[in-house]
């Protein structure tokens, strides 16, 4: 087993209203493919978050790789953090830096500190940031400074680290915001690519629904904090998505994913609906 969660809940502040994650029981075997799906504030985010040791589960269990993380000492839970990589919905890009040290931040967890040191002067690997570049069309951009990339760029910039790491868990979240929809479809064939080659889990928040449906093999559908749906692709309905998103935002909108389908609803939603 990669992961499992068995009924974590995550509460930021004991004051919040609602739990961000409630009783989420979820597990993948080495190799699979996920997409989160939900509206904003489902807690795609969070339960990434929690995946990647970011943050503990106010209850319940986080297994990974057949270990519980937080049950360890603090050494042996920085050690574990070496066999995931978290692309966050935000990379955290140092704007001044150039984009040949930010990609090979993420071959930082293998390296000394001597090694790591030496190539913030003269970057050691340049090669491997180049070929990862490359992958996603910005080997030209090696030795730009990050804040000299557009929007997209460094979005593709920050996957390129992940292309450099070694992990065997990748978590992903939201990785394709910036993108236009043609590089988003090669942007992520080639982060699913790179998960085939190395075996590795991958777990990937998405906005994109059809991109989701059309890609990943197993789609869970987040909302409220809660599991709507944790289905192979072929078994989500158009009513299922519709549900999801719902009055998502929206003062009492509560899904109810065992609602009839409203009469005379259109067997597919407009594109323009589904992808967020
Ligand atoms: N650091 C935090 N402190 C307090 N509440 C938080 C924090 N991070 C997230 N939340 C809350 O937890 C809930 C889930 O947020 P999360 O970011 O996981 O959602 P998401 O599904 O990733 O949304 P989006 O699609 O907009 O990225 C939201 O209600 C959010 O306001
Ligand atoms: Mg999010």
């Amino acid at each position: 087993m990669s992961f499992a969660l068995s009924e974590v809940s995550v509460r930021y502040a004991a004051s919040a209203q609602r739990a961000s994650l409630s009783g989420i029981s979820l597990a993948a075997q080495p190799g699979e493919q996920i997409a989160l799906i939900g509206p904003s504030g489902a807690g795609k985010t969070t339960l990434l978050q929690v995946l990647a040791c970011g943050i503990a589960p106010t209850e319940g269990k986080l297994e990974l790789f057949g270990q519980q993380p937080w049950s360890m000492p603090d050494a042996g839970r920085h050690a574990m953090r070496r066999r995931l990589f978290l692309a966050p919905q935000t990379p955290p890009l140092p704007p001044r830096q150039r984009v040949v040290t930010a990609v090979l931040a993420g071959m930082l967890p293998q390296w000394s500190i001597g090694r790591a040191l030496r190539s913030l002067f003269a970057p050691v690997a340049a090669e491997r940031a180049f070929e990862a570049l490359s992958r996603f069309d910005l080997g030209d951009k090696l030795y730009l400074r990050v804040d000299r990339l557009s929007g997209g760029e460094r979005q593709r910039c920050s996957l390129a680290r992940l292309l450099v790491s070694e992990a065997g868990l990748l978590l992903v979240d939201e990785p394709l915001s910036a993108l236009d929809p043609v590089l988003a479809e090669r942007t992520l064939a080639v982060l699913q690519q790179e998960a085939r080659d190395r075996r590795a889990t991958l777990a990937c928040s998405l906005h994109q629904v059809d991109l989701a449906l059309a890609r990943f093999p197993r789609i869970v559908g987040l909302r409220d904090g809660r599991i709507m749906f944790d289905l192979p692709r072929e078994a989500v309905t158009d009513d299922m998505i519709a549900k999801l998103y719902r009055d998502a935002g929206a003062p009492g909108g509560q899904a109810d994913m065992d609602a009839p389908a409203e009469p005379g609803q259109p067997a597919r939603q407009p594109l323009a609906a589904r992808c967020f």
